[in-house]
């Protein structure tokens, strides 16, 4: 089994249980898993609603790395193409660095681009 490290960075406008605001926690995620999940295992909260990739409660920012995030219920490609993921339903597949508490900047940019927003159906 192989596993991944992934640094989760807090904005300072995010409170999130398990990491101080403005800081960073590193976690460690195996291939098969979802990286919420194991954040949680590991004590780290991340925002989280649906749990199943749409309603994009958990959005982060992908600073560096891959993941698949093809278990997704709802992810366009230009959420791919901004770097955006949903730690959700996202695996990794490498080490990672994300910016997490990034639901307003991912509906932002759907609502730019003509797409539903992460809560409607
Ligand atoms: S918790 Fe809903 S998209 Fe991740």
């Amino acid at each position: 089994m192989t596993s991944y490290e992934v640094e989760l960075v807090a904005p300072g406008d995010c409170d999130v249980e398990g990491i101080d605001s403005g800081r960073s926690e590193t976690i460690t995620v195996d291939e098969d898993e979802y990286v919420l999940s194991a954040a949680r295992r590991q004590g780290v909260w991340l925002p989280a609603d649906c749990q199943q990739g749409w309603c994009t409660t958990c959005a982060a920012e992908l600073l560096a790395g891959e993941v698949d995030q093809s278990d997704a219920t709802r992810y366009y490609d230009v959420d791919r193409e901004a770097d955006m993921i949903l730690p959700c339903t996202a695996r990794p597949r490498s080490d990672l660095r994300l910016r997490i508490c990034q639901m307003d900047e991912l509906n932002d940019l759907r609502a730019a681009n003509s797409l539903p927003p992460g809560r409607s159906r």
